[in-house]
């Protein structure tokens, strides 16, 4: 038996229009839909707003998990979850564990330009402001080797970006600011757990042995994720409900 509650599917019986968001298109020689999709509106049809069926449901009140099981991508899932609990397996704090499992959480279901800042936006209402700052700094760090931890400059990097690829400046003036930081090592080691291994996405990894670590680390708001009013509460809502129109 399902143990989500069933929502009423809105918009019922009309044809459900998306319009994908322009992050994602934009640039991409995809065309501008919006404009057909607008001369297509009639009685019958109307642009989506509210649960897609598409995707799973997701509970009333959200927790964290819960867009990890629904809405992130199995890539970004596998991931932070082998991140997570290579960082465990070496016998890491827990707030560094939280931090690997959070690392690329914007790239999970909303935004990849700039994740790391995004991410540590989006989890700064509920974890310490250390942890929001590991995930925030281990964007810039990815660019800059640091010798005495035997951290390089990532091979996966040369493939992604070309072997020619200079970050631009502000990711250089972030990273430098954070070497400087007392809170530096905490970023670095989420870099150096920050490997890609064991990416076979077949088979699904539970996050279930992370939910003890998480409920000490991640201040779940009984209304749930993105009903609490926080000031990042649209950013659980907009994964909640990827495709509505406004
Ligand atoms: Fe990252
Ligand atoms: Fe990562």
């Amino acid at each position: 038996m399902c143990d989500h509650p069933v929502r009423p599917l809105p918009q019922y019986g009309r044809e459900r229009l998306i319009v994908p968001a322009p992050v994602g298109w934009v640039g991409t020689g995809a065309p501008d839909v919006e404009p057909e999709m607008l001369a297509r509106l009639g009685q019958g049809t109307v642009m989506m707003m509210g649960d897609n069926p598409a995707l799973p449901p997701m509970p009333d009140r959200p927790v964290l998990l819960d867009f990890f099981r629904h809405r992130f991508g199995a890539f970004t899932v596998r991931h932070l979850l082998t991140s997570a609990r290579r960082a465990l397996d070496d016998g890491m704090e827990e707030k560094i564990v939280v931090a690997c499992l959070l690392h690329d959480i914007a790239n999970g279901c909303l935004i990849r330009s700039d994740h790391g800042y995004w991410g540590a936006q989006m989890i700064a209402p509920y974890v310490s402001e250390e942890v929001a700052w590991a995930v925030q700094y281990h964007q810039a760090l990815r660019y800059v080797p640091d010798p005495s931890v035997g951290y390089d400059y990532p091979e996966s990097y040369r493939k992604f970006f070309g072997a020619d690829f200079v970050p631009p400046d502000y990711i250089l003036r972030d990273a430098e600011h954070a070497r400087g930081h007392q809170w530096y090592m905490s970023a670095r080691l989420v870099t150096m757990y920050d490997t890609y291994f064991f990416e076979d996405v077949s088979k699904p990894i539970d996050p279930d042995f992370l939910t003890d670590i998480v409920g000490r680390h991640f201040r779940q708001p009984e209304e749930g994720l993105g009903f609490d009013g926080s000031p990042t509460a649209h950013m659980w809502r907009t994964m909640i409900w990827p495709n509505n129109f406004l």
